[in-house]
């Protein structure tokens, strides 16, 4: 399809003057949805239509400011700008190599009518999966610092709908999602997912290109049952925003579609997003990893030096073996670089001195004479302050030993005191880090971070993140359920890919007897709440472009099931999804984007599932090997969560495949060609 940007300048707004409202009107290329732009009485509102049905009821929009009157009434329109955009654009890497882009958009100018005649634009873009829209406050005479109190943005849905959502937290997103009526709830963290009980209607609520601005929340209007209020995340003294004009807010994103597949095939997020800014993007790549980590989260070994510690030359030198063997490129260490035993107050971490017995040089010089890369890794603690004063001086090192991934995490309370993980202030330290990895080199992959808003567009290098109760919950608390993997990809991961670590084949803990509670909060039930398959098939279902084979090597040996892991790409042409029912099962299959391979992976809550499937996604007229990896008949996460069998078949795209899936389980399988050119 040919590139077009189409310009119209319309001036099809209706004015109403005798009732005081006036509304414009942008409609989705496919005229499913609509939107409205109204003002009324002076105030500004939007409204949004899905298919005839209003599933935004007209909404407030502006701001509050300090020492300002707010901007949100005593407006008009000064001009509007019309402008159709459809257009392809490649990912550098991704779980699908072209994403359309097509939209139509209204810029709207407002002004004042008469006091400081200030001036506040509204852009919104109507696409055929959502809608979106961001304030721009173009510099201007009359207004210059702006202190942004409160942001006035509404969201009013229909009554008759669920969320799956977590609660607002300013502090982290690790925690296990809900259901519940929208009348129960009180806040959210965003992506907030949101189904009709027909489930015939899917709405998500996100933003998108979250720059030098505060994380937004929701939170719900007193006494309302379904008018949710933007919250943004505050700096210590209580204000939101601090900037000036020439400002954008990050877009305000409603996802919309009629089923849980097509909500999560949207790329609504990365589509706001800026261009890529990175030219020269060979040292850019996706990656599949091993490493020392589980076994700390085990309490088998310590981060800390000491008999127990985890990252020794030795231990290295066997992971970097393991991973030659098994076509996984990159070992991670964590614990490497003094500073774990001050773990908990500021200036804690060093990230340049190694432990005594973490031969840098060595373990480097090893990895390079079997192919293999080395994974970074900064734990700051949450010291965002003196991570800064560090980052050149450690990110030159990893530079200066060829090493390009690095990990980060910020598991703690903020340095500067008061500030949030997910305030204005770290939103610009977390892109800091970005734009100096990328001077660097280096790819990263953030824990304790802030959501992702499709950053990855633009900076290619900002690969993945945590942001999400992940698999280290399954080694000191009671652990993730088998339902929590079947509402990420309609919730967390609709904002980004997810580094959720799976791949534990010791399920039940049997070769980690020697383990010591380290923090605490082991209730004495922690183990991995699925059968093994399911792990497998997680590979397929958490998107990730890092994406780590969690367990100790020495559980993977010589276990036949391993190769799934082996063979799995990183890096995916195309993704659909060919069935789900959000917190009950999902099946997704991907193109690898080097190979003709397919990969699927079906996985299902403690429910038991038999999922028929064709196979239409599959080169016509071509006969796969399809390696199958499910569960035994008898599997059961909680009873007996280890069998699973290995078939082999010949498939067309002619043929229906059954998935079996057991309590807690799931499936996974390569499509391979069997005339492979
Ligand atoms: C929390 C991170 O999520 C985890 O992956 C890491 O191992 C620990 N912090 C220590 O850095
Ligand atoms: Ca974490």
């Amino acid at each position: 399809m040919k590139n077009a940007i189409i310009i119209t300048l319309l001036f099809t707004f209706l004015f109403c003057f005798q009732n005081a409202i006036s509304q414009i009107q942008v409609k989705s290329a496919d005229k499913k949805i609509e939107l409205n732009f109204i003002i009324e009485n002076d105030s500004i509102y939007y409204s949004v239509e899905y298919i005839n049905h209003q599933i935004i009821s007209p909404s407030k929009l502006g701001f509050e400011f300090l020492k300002q009157e707010a901007l949100s009434n005593n407006l008009k329109i000064i001009k509007v700008t019309n402008i159709a955009v459809d257009t392809i654009w490649v990912q550098v890497w991704g779980e699908q190599k072209e994403i359309r882009n097509e939209y139509n958009e209204a810029f709207i100018e407002l002004e004042e009518t008469d006091g400081l005649k200030r001036k506040m634009n509204l852009r919104f873009r109507v696409f055929n999966d959502g809608v979106a829209f961001r304030y721009e406050i173009p510099s201007q005479d009359n207004m210059n610092e702006i202190n942004i109190t409160n942001e006035l943005t509404q969201f009013i849905l229909p009554n008759n709908l669920n969320a799956w959502f977590i609660p607002a937290n300013f502090d982290s997103y690790e925690a296990l999602y809900q259901k519940l009526p929208i009348s129960d709830i009180e806040s959210a963290n965003t992506p907030i997912t949101f189904e009709s009980n027909e489930k015939d209607l899917f709405i998500s609520i996100h933003e998108a290109n979250l720059t030098n601005y505060a994380g937004m929340t929701l939170k719900k209007k007193e006494n309302s049952t379904n008018i949710f209020e933007a919250n943004l995340v505050p700096w210590p003294d209580g204000i939101k925003v601090k900037t000036n004009t020439s400002t954008k807010t990050p877009w305000r994103t409603i996802q919309i579609s009629s089923s849980a597949e097509a909500l999560a095939e949207s790329f609504i997020i990365l589509n706001l997003n800026e261009a890529n800014k990175i030219k020269n993007t060979s040292w850019i790549r996706p990656t599949k990893y091993i490493g020392v980590w589980w076994e700390m989260h085990l309490g088998t070994h310590t981060w800390t030096t000491g008999d127990r510690h985890g990252a020794t030359t030795l231990r290295m030198k066997e992971y970097i073996d393991f991973a030659a063997a098994n076509n996984i490129e990159s070992v991670l260490a964590e614990g490497w670089s003094t500073g774990w035993e001050k773990w908990g107050v500021p200036r804690a971490f060093d990230f340049v001195t190694p432990y005594p017995d973490f031969d840098i040089e060595a373990i480097v010089a090893y990895a390079n004479k079997k192919g293999i890369q080395l994974i970074g890794h900064h734990e700051t603690g949450g010291d965002a302050e003196y991570y800064e004063e560090q980052m050149d001086t450690a990110f030159k090192l990893y530079n200066s030993l060829g090493i390009h991934h690095l990990k980060t995490g910020y598991a703690g309370a903020i340095v500067p005191a008061g500030q949030h993980h997910h305030g204005q202030f770290m939103v610009n330290h977390y892109r800091k880090v970005v734009e100096t990895a990328a001077k660097y080199q280096l790819n990263i992959n953030a824990h304790e971070p802030i959501k992702p808003t499709g950053i990855r567009r633009t900076y290619p290098n900002m690969m993945c993140r945590e942001g999400a109760r992940g698999m280290e919950w399954n080694g000191w608390s009671d652990g993730n359920p088998p339902e929590h993997h079947t509402i990420l990809p309609f919730t967390r991961i609709l904002g980004g890919p997810l580094d959720y670590t799976p791949g534990i084949f010791d399920l039940l803990y049997k070769n980690a007897e020697n383990r010591v509670k380290w923090n605490g909060n082991d209730k004495g039930s922690s183990r991995i709440n699925t059968t093994l398959s399911k792990q497998l098939a997680l590979f397929v279902v958490l998107y990730s472009p890092w994406q780590m084979a969690a367990d100790q090597v020495h559980n993977y040996k010589g276990q036949p099931a391993f190769k799934f892991i082996s063979d799995i790409p990183v890096n995916w042409e195309f993704t659909n999804f060919l069935n789900a029912s959000i917190g009950e099962y999902v099946t997704v299959v991907r193109k690898d984007w080097n190979s003709d391979d397919w990969y699927l992976g079906a996985i299902t809550n403690e429910t038991a599932q038999s999922l028929e499937i064709n196979l239409d996604f599959l080169d016509e007229g071509e006969t796969y090997i399809a390696e199958i990896y499910k569960d035994a008949p008898d599997s059961d996460w909680k009873t007996n969560p280890y069998p699973f069998e290995i078939v082999e078949l010949e498939v067309r795209s002619v043929n229906n495949l059954m998935l079996v899936l057991a309590p807690g389980g799931g499936q996974a399988i390569r499509f391979s060609k069997k005339n492979k050119k």
